[in-house]
């Protein structure tokens, strides 16, 4: 049954809304071949449109609530049990070098706990969604994590650190422990695409160090809700304080929390 509920309906209006502007602003990007330093700017006004057009249409649905994005930081509510977690535009760098992999972003948070998630890739109009409960699904389509058990069969997702930010050393060490043992690793360079990947068995597993709550938020409920498990990378349960995530299915889980803790 994949029936939106009401709050289901106003997350994924609001995605569909702000993908409108920022599919303008990729088409456009594509096309002025403007210099690097002005698309560079470019892509932050539209990121900051984006937040802007999911305020608005959030705010206006569910007035009150709080809401911790990317690019404005939390706005407290009068509403104290509700907070919206929004990244406008999860993959710039993609998006900056007219690579058609980026994803909006957003989670409901009631009581600390994450009801609801979208994920939305405006370029395949794939709309990944899940509340509390209630399953995990792409469009109208049921999803469930892959069901591979072996890691020699396996494809597993990761990030890498980049100028500036991350833990290079630790980095290599982990995907040392990993790239041997399973079929592939991809860096797609979106983590809210990758964590929707897991969650539609697409990719067995994902690790990534030094995300941010609105990187994680949504996938978090994405990949329990179809099925998988979801920790540090330390296999503790504190994924949104700590910026750490390790997700796959059960079987999986713990081979790659192993081989991850024995790169430490
Ligand atoms: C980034 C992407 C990337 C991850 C980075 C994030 P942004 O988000 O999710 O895959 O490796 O750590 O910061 O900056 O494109 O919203
Ligand atoms: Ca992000
Ligand atoms: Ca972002």
């Amino acid at each position: 049954m994949s029936t939106q509920t009401a709050l289901l309906k106003v997350m994924s209006d609001a995605a569909r809304k702000a993908a409108r502007g920022l599919n303008r602003d990729f088409g456009e990007l594509n096309e002025l071949q403007v210099s690097k330093k002005g698309a560079a700017d470019f892509v932050s006004a539209a990121d900051l449109k984006a937040e802007q057009t999911l305020f608005e249409a959030l705010e206006k649905a569910r007035p009150g609530y709080g809401f911790l994005g990317e690019e404005r930081g939390l706005i407290e509510g009068t509403d104290k049990t509700h907070t919206w977690i929004v990244d406008p535009l999860d993959g710039t760098t993609n998006f900056l070098h007219a690579i058609p992999h980026f994803a909006i972003n957003i989670a409901l948070q009631r009581d600390g706990a994450i009801v609801a998630a979208v994920t939305y890739n405006p370029v395949t109009n794939e709309l990944f969604w899940a509340e509390k409960g209630k399953g995990c699904f792409v469009n109208d389509k049921r999803l469930r994590v892959a069901a591979r058990t072996r890691l020699d069969e396996s494809l597993i997702g990761t990030g890498i650190p980049f100028l500036g930010h991350g833990q290079h050393a630790k980095f290599l060490k982990e995907l040392h422990q990993i790239s041997q043992r399973v079929a592939g690793v991809r860096r797609f360079g979106a983590a809210a695409l990758d964590l929707a990947y897991v969650a539609a068995g697409r990719l067995d597993g994902f690790w990534e160090r030094d995300l941010s709550p609105w990187d994680v938020a949504a996938g978090h409920l994405l990949i329990t809700e179809a099925g998988g498990k979801v920790t540090t990378i330390e296999g503790e349960d504190n994924v949104l304080e700590t910026g750490s995530i390790c997700a796959a299915n059960l079987d999986l889980h713990p081979l790659l929390t192993e081989r991850l803790k024995a790169a430490a």
